[in-house]
């Protein structure tokens, strides 16, 4: 299995120049966002949502948002995943509603936690009012107990931008190496004109685009050169 992995990990490139006359199975895009979907992500909210352009016309639309790149303008399909940080309160109603699913019925202490997690710790980190005056809450308090012990530093709505954006890009990379793993290449792009794609998607002001992946098969030429990586001593480090 290790092998089948690092062979996906290596073959997987960002191609700039798809096959247009390749054969391709819409199919293996359905079965790689399936895969995606079971990712790991942030309080298992999955605040995320992925979104399949394949006809000709709206393809060639959105490619002109990715700034006519090539990578978007060869592509037999281009995905753009989505984050919802709006959607937090539904998903963890979702989420604490089939965990209790599996409650005994006598509740422990680890379904106490569970439910504090969902119905009080979520609401605190994401909940927000409009002159954004909890975040300046929030900071202050953090950084007063911060100076007593440990605690966890990322509470503002900007630091929620963050966290569904970590979640989102672990789905577009499982996506990914799906698609290699389906014997397909992929690009991810962060070269568009991200209000446009919200009005062409319809999304709502609080969504925001993580990434745009275009998948198709790779030309010879549509791999730009070979793979550079700093020395891995520069990055990789034992403390
Ligand atoms: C978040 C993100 C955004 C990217 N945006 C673009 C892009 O807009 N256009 C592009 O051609 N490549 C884009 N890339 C691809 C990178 O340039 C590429 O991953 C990098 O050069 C390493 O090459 P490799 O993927 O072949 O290993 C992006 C990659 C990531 C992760």
């Amino acid at each position: 299995m290790v092998a089948i992995f690092e062979q996906i990990v290596h073959e997987r490139r960002s191609v700039r120049i798809y096959d247009e006359l390749a054969p391709f199975d819409g199919n293996a895009v359905l079965r790689s966002l399936e895969r995606a979907v079971l990712s790991p992500n942030s309080s298992n909210l999955q605040l995320w949502e992925f979104y399949r352009v394949h006809t000709k016309q709206k393809k060639d639309e959105l490619a002109g948002y990715c700034l006519g790149q090539k990578a978007a303008k060869t592509a037999n399909e281009l995905i753009v995943v989505v984050t919802r940080k709006d959607k937090w309160k539904e998903r963890a109603q979702f989420v604490l509603n089939e965990a209790r699913k599996s409650f005994p019925e006598k509740k422990g202490k680890k379904e106490a936690l569970i439910e504090t997690y969902y119905e009080r710790l979520i609401p605190m980190l994401y909940g927000n009012d409009p002159l954004g005056l909890m975040n300046a809450f929030k900071k202050t308090a953090t950084f007063g107990t911060g100076v007593f012990q440990p605690i966890s530093r990322e509470v503002t709505s900007d630091d929620m931008r963050v966290v569904v954006h970590k979640s989102a890009a672990l789905a577009a990379q499982t996506f990914m190496l799906s698609m290699k793993a389906e014997g397909y290449d992929s690009c991810p792009m962060e070269g568009f004109d991200s209000k446009r794609v919200k009005n062409f998607l319809r999304l709502p002001k609080e969504a925001e685009i993580c990434m745009i992946i275009s998948v198709g098969t790779a030309k010879p030429e549509g791999v730009y050169g070979d793979r550079i990586r700093v020395d891995n001593k520069t990055v990789i480090f034992n403390i």
